[in-house]
């Protein structure tokens, strides 16, 4: 293991992932993480940088800690998925799938009205619209329509759209998603949605239709298809008070 040098990207984010290639790729789920002290010795930073990017993974749900023990890479929840801002990769990296993208269009257009109001941007101000196929362990998950606001993410077409958009938006643009709206509702698949997600026309879909702000701007505009047979939510939920 090389230690960390200074660089542009904060060392704790740098760490981050390489822990989370660690925590999936190598050790898996219910293993334990080194300690803070050997891993601030292995990686040559402080025990706060190990700390924060310790702290981050378990808030992803990728590690949890376990008291009185340390930390544990967190066991995939099956097939629920936790109500917090997660990426595609992440959500599919918690559940222990490899992740796949194929990218099926991506097309630089004028804003219409309704994106435009969605995205908070002028009317025809221009979007990059985003078609993807998400694979999960290997099998077709979703198709996600994301629509950008090119304005705020200068040349997002030109990068590699096949990897996590967030991580891009986080790498490239310090515009990391930090809170979202989002509605779902179900539908049915037609023709085109059942061809590519290697189902029956009329099978379920979960439809997720995300706005995502990164510190108060609208950075994404989109919408999720998911196979209902292979996608849940899980949510805790506690009584109002009162
Ligand atoms: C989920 C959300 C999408 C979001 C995507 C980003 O699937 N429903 O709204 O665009 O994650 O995932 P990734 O960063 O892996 O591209």
């Amino acid at each position: 293991m090389r230690p960390l040098r200074p660089g542009p990207v904060p060392k704790h984010r740098r760490l981050r992932e390489i822990l989370t290639a660690m925590a999936t790729d190598e050790l898996g789920p219910g293993a334990a993480v080194p300690s803070e002290r050997v891993l601030a010795e292995r990686f040559e930073v402080s025990r706060a940088t190990v700390r924060e990017a310790v702290g981050a993974l378990v808030n992803e749900g990728l590690l949890e800690r376990v008291h009185g023990k340390g930390t544990f890479v967190a066991a995939p929840a099956a097939v629920d998925a936790a109500l917090h801002l997660a990426s595609f990769t992440q959500d599919m990296i918690r559940r222990g799938l490899a992740v796949g993208t194929e990218v099926l269009a991506a097309e630089v257009e004028p804003a219409s009205a309704e994106r435009a109001q969605r995205l908070r941007i002028d009317v025809d101000a221009p979007v990059l619209v985003l078609w993807r196929r998400r694979d999960a362990g290997g099998q077709p998950m979703a198709i996600e329509r994301g629509v950008y606001p090119l304005g705020r993410l200068p040349g997002l077409e030109a990068h590699d759209l096949a990897g996590s958009i967030y991580d891009l938006l986080g790498q490239r643009y310090d515009a990391r998603p930090d809170r979202a709206e989002q509605v779902v509702s179900a539908e049915v698949a037609d023709n085109d949605q059942a061809r590519m997600l290697a189902i029956g026309p009329g099978e379920p879909l979960l439809v997720f239709a995300r706005t995502s702000f990164a510190r108060g701007v609208a950075v994404e505009d989109v919408v999720s298809w998911y196979r209902a047979d292979r996608y849940r939510i899980h949510m805790g939920l506690t009584a109002e008070r009162g």
